[in-house]
């Protein structure tokens, strides 16, 4: 009888004790991306890191694998949806499966500087976005800043036609195959993590990024020539399981939401400045020539890659390009 209340009894002690101490076990986020630690984006999972952990002592602890170090492209988003990882924060141009309105980013030449970008992010057509794939489990949290992307080859790239024949390595994106397209180039969709032995071993000839993804990746070395085209955006979307986000605890979820309003001040104020740096790193390395526009020649760009919008302005919605126009006003 002794005994059995005895077995009972430490039972239900070390019952108590096991859920005490998941009750004190730090809630745990891993975030998952594909570029280095010093880009805009590397820069924000470790800011976001560094706050929750401050912030949130005990309850929150912040995972960062850089680099498609734990998962790359075309498996990240699947990893978030299982609950594999908790963050991922993948360019506006990776998201064609989820939903089409989205790849109204990629279209060619559509904002004029990253200012316009901002507003549109910021109009309330830019913020419904956020929530438009909620159905799929996926909730937007915020837009981070990259910047605008270059045009690098290893042949000066000054007119459209200079690119013709060419193959361009692209993200998966159908509006950015139609962007090489309409320069009688070769898009060939890649994952980030194979573009630098892409290029390296002529797989592809050229591609596209801004400047912080070029150097971190020493795609310079790789090619002779960037242009400075400015001809589209690389922005992310940071994004989070539908479901790991409303099961937060109450205080937590909202800590974290300060949290991430504020990195994403940070990483757009900062973004262009990284941009600037490695673009100044680049000619340090006396590997690549960059190539200046004349009005006339980027003007030349901007209308062999428009027919690009009427293709995909019944998917994207007309207003919706609109509306991201306006922003430049
Ligand atoms: C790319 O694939 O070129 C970019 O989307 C990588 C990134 O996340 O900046």
């Amino acid at each position: 009888m002794f005994k059995q209340t005895a077995m009972a009894l430490a039972c239900a002690l070390s019952l108590g004790i096991s859920s005490l101490a998941q009750a004190a076990d730090p809630i745990v986020i891993k975030f998952s991306h594909v570029v280095a630690d010093s880009t805009p984006k590397g820069q924000g999972a470790l800011m976001f890191k560094k706050l929750a952990e401050e912030r949130l002592p005990g309850k929150v602890k912040v995972e960062v694998y850089p680099n498609s170090s734990l998962f790359g492209d075309g498996k990240e988003m699947e990893a978030l949806l299982l609950g594999d990882v908790q963050l991922i924060a993948p360019s506006l141009a990776k998201f064609e499966q989820y939903t089409k309105q989205l790849q109204v980013f990629d279209l060619p030449f559509l904002f004029n500087d990253m200012a316009a970008v901002d507003r549109f992010q910021h109009s309330p057509e830019g913020q419904k976005l956020l929530t438009s794939m909620e159905s799929k489990g996926i909730t937007g949290l915020a837009y981070w800043h990259n910047g605008l992307k270059q045009l690098s080859a290893n042949k000066p790239l000054r007119e459209p036609k200079d690119a013709r024949g060419l193959k361009f390595r692209v993200q998966a994106s159908a509006v950015l195959e139609e962007q090489f397209k309409a320069v009688r180039a070769n898009p060939r969709k890649m994952s980030f993590a194979e573009v630098y032995q892409g290029l390296q071993t002529g797989v592809v000839n050229g591609a596209e990024n801004p400047y912080s993804n070029i150097y971190s990746q020493k795609m310079h070395e790789v090619q002779k020539y960037i242009t400075e085209s400015n001809h589209g955006l690389l922005d992310y979307m940071l994004i989070t399981n539908t479901k790991f986000w409303n099961g937060l605890p109450e205080d937590v979820r909202s800590e974290l939401g300060k949290i991430m309003v504020e990195v994403t001040a940070e990483v757009n104020k900062q973004a262009d400045a990284l941009n600037q740096g490695d673009k100044q790193r680049i000619l340090d390395a006396k590997t690549t020539e960059i190539i200046s526009l004349t009005p006339e020649q980027r003007n030349e760009w901007r209308e062999a890659m428009k027919p690009v919008w009427k293709k995909f302005e019944g998917e994207i919605g007309p207003d919706l390009i609109k509306a991201a126009e306006a922003a430049n006003q």
